[in-house]
Order: structure tokens, then C-alpha cells, then sequence
């Protein structure tokens, strides 16, 4: 994988991102998976909604055009994917606000959104920025406010075990690894998200895909350090 701009890419390498709609259309379930996870989070009229890592912007434009009333935006570290999907909102008549920007570094307000959601995203992150952005996630949602991510889960049998190294020679083994070990429930407990659950998996060519739902309670978050000490 290439991070000499400081993030991994769609794809893994800069030069693939134009593929990155084919490639994904092909192999991850995505239109069933993002129909699901947009069925998961039951977004109602007047909604913020904010898609952290949206790439080619497939999720968020889906979201905007089923729920035409709510606010949406969408971050993601790369100028050339946002291109893409700036132009694909563009043609699908979607009225997105799409944002650059890092995911441990949240350009918005403390409070700010009904719904935050990520697709296919925290698998790009190594364990310290997974931990800043589920702080992020946490601290610009309202309380009450919900996280909805579709993502590498943990591993299923051996077969599918072994696809998933053909994501890891793309992506990287540092960042994945926390995925197929099925800590992303422990990350989102870890930064003070409530009624974490992993909510439905999904069998690919690559691996599982996993959905998990996650809410803003009242209290305040307990801080949580860039390593990864004590998890299980
Ligand atoms: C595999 S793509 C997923 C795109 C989209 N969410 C989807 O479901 O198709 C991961 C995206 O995360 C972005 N990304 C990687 N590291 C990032 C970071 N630290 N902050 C924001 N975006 C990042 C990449 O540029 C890429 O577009």
C-alpha cells in the first residue's frame, strides 16, 4: 500500500482509485450492505449526517437521495476521490457537502450530528488513529447520536480467513489486523460509546463485513491513550 501522502488510499495505491467503484461493486455485496446499513440507521427527517472516509461518495449520495430533507456532509483525506464524488453527486442531483480533511481531526462542531456513519473505512487506520477518529466520531455527535459502521469483521473460517490477506496485501497488515481481530466494538467501548453491538455479518469473496451500531450516552468519555495496552 502507498501512505507517502499520510493516509491509504481507496484502493491501497493512488493509481487504482479510479477503479475503486468496479472493483468494490464486484466484490463486497456493496449495494446490499450499504442499503442495510443505511436501513440500520433509520435516519428521520431534519437529520445532520455526517459519512467519515466517504471515497466515491457511494454511501452518501444513497443516504441523501432516501432521505431528501437531512443535512449531509462527508470527509474523506483524499482530493482525488472527493473528485469523483463531487461528480457523482453532481449528476445524481445530491446536494452533499463533501469536506477535506483527516478523520482524527474532525472539521466540526462538538455536538453537531444526528448520525455518523463510515463504510469500509477503519480497516485504512492504524490502532492510534482509529482511536482519535472514534473520539472524533464521539465528540461531534449529539448525545443521544448514533455511529453506524460497515466494515471488516471479525475473521469467519479459515477459507474466508485466507481471502482476506489478498485486503491485507492492498490495504496493510498493521491496519486490518485490529478488524479480523474483531476489536472494533472494543474501540468504540473504549471512547465512551454505549449499547456498542455488532449488529449483522455478511460473507464476501474477501472476508466478512461486518455492521455495528453504537450510541452517544450522557455521560463524559473516558479518555482513551494512542496505544493499544490492555485490549484483549
Ligand atoms: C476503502 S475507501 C472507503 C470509501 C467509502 N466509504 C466506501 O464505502 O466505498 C477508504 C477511504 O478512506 C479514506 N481515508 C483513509 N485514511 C483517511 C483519514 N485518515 N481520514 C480521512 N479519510 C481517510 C481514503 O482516502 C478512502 O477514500
Amino acid at each position: 500500500m502507498d501512505r507517502t501522502k499520510g493516509f491509504t488510499p481507496a484502493l491501497g495505491f493512488h493509481a487504482l482509485t479510479p477503479l475503486y467503484d468496479r472493483v468494490v461493486a464486484l466484490t463486497t455485496r456493496e449495494r446490499t450492505i450499504k442499503r442495510a446499513l443505511l436501513d440500520q440507521a433509520a435516519i428521520e427527517p431534519g437529520q445532520q449526517v455526517l459519512d467519515v472516509g466517504c471515497g466515491t461518495g457511494t454511501l452518501v449520495i444513497a443516504a441523501q437521495r432516501r432521505h431528501p430533507g437531512v443535512q449531509v456532509s462527508a470527509l474523506d483525506a483524499d482530493p482525488a476521490v472527493l473528485a469523483i464524488a463531487a461528480r457523482k453527486a453532481r449528476h445524481a442531483g445530491a446536494d452533499i457537502a463533501f469536506d477535506l480533511g483527516r478523520s482524527s481531526a474532525l472539521p466540526y462542531a462538538d455536538g453537531r450530528f444526528d448520525r455518523v456513519l463510515s463504510s469500509h473505512f477503519f480497516h485504512h487506520l492504524p490502532w492510534g488513529d482509529k482511536l482519535l477518529t472514534a473520539q472524533q466520531m464521539h465528540r461531534v455527535l449529539r448525545t443521544g447520536g448514533e455511529l453506524h459502521v460497515a466494515d471488516w469483521g471479525r475473521a469467519g473460517g479459515p477459507a474466508s480467513r485466507a481471502a482476506f490477506l489478498a485486503v491485507q496485501l492492498l490495504d496493510g497488515f498493521d491496519t486490518t489486523s485490529d478488524n479480523v481481530a474483531g476489536l472494533l466494538p472494543v474501540l468504540f467501548g473504549s471512547v465512551g460509546f454505549r449499547q456498542v453491538e455488532e449488529t449483522r455479518r455478511f460473507a464476501t469473496a474477501f472476508g466478512i463485513i461486518s455492521l455495528y451500531r453504537a450510541v452517544k450516552g450522557g455521560a463524559a468519555p473516558r479518555r482513551a491513550g494512542p496505544a493499544r495496552q490492555g485490549l484483549p
